[in-house]
């Protein structure tokens, strides 16, 4: 495993949100961050089948245009009874031509289930991929996963994306019913980080 010894970090994403998590999350290490826009870099096209595949383009791309080393994030959620389904294509089910509908992509994630009258309880995994990458082509790839079960109807108005109809295991609350604070230190993308910053910045 490959140590970051470096002072400055391209977080190879678009996603202002994003980008503060991660700033907020290395600022013990005193690593400069900037971002995808703060370059002018545009999106890569995602065209892995892969989490991993995904999180790979993204970070190396960044790294080729910038020469910087870069880090790169890509998450979504699999349903066991859709066999991994929408899983990479997660963001891809909310898309209309008007921009993104999660009610959307909940709704059809539910109605496929009950269209292959999936048994109870509808296990489901959200998942995060976080790829480090240098200009020498290393990289490191680190996977968080937070298991559940999917739930009808949608409750709760916290969060983003599939949330509302998320139940993480040990909870009886959704993600959707959750606050941040406590989603933040559970999720799928906190058990990526942590493994991050054990392996790399630790
Ligand atoms: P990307 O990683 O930016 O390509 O987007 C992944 C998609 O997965 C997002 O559009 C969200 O819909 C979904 N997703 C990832 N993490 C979460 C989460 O914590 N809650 C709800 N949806 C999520």
């Amino acid at each position: 495993m490959r140590t970051f010894d470096g002072s400055e970090l391209l977080i190879a994403t678009h996603n202002q949100g994003k980008l503060e998590e991660i700033a907020d999350l290395l600022s013990p290490f005193g690593v400069a961050v900037s971002s995808n826009a703060d370059h002018g870099l545009p999106e890569p096209e995602e065209t892995e089948t892969t989490f991993t595949g995904n999180a790979r383009i993204k970070a190396h791309a960044a790294v080729k245009a910038t020469g910087l080393p870069a880090l790169s994030d890509d998450s979504g959620i699999t349903v066991d009874g859709l066999n991994g389904a929408p899983g990479v294509y997660t963001s891809d089910w909310a898309e209309t031509p008007n921009g993104r509908d999660f009610v959307m992509a909940m709704t059809r994630t539910w109605d496929e289930l009950e269209a292959v009258k999936a048994p109870e309880p509808r296990l489901a995994q959200f998942r995060c991929c976080l790829v480090l990458a240098w200009p020498d082509g290393h990289d490191e790839v680190f996977e968080g996963v937070m298991p559940g079960r999917l739930v009808w109807p949608m409750r709760g108005d916290q969060g983003h994306g599939y949330d509302p109809i998320f139940q993480p295991n040990g909870y009886d609350v959704t993600f959707g019913e959750m606050d941040r604070w406590e989603k933040n230190k559970i999720s799928h993308r906190a058990d990526a980080f942590a493994k991050l910053i054990d392996g790399c910045f630790a």
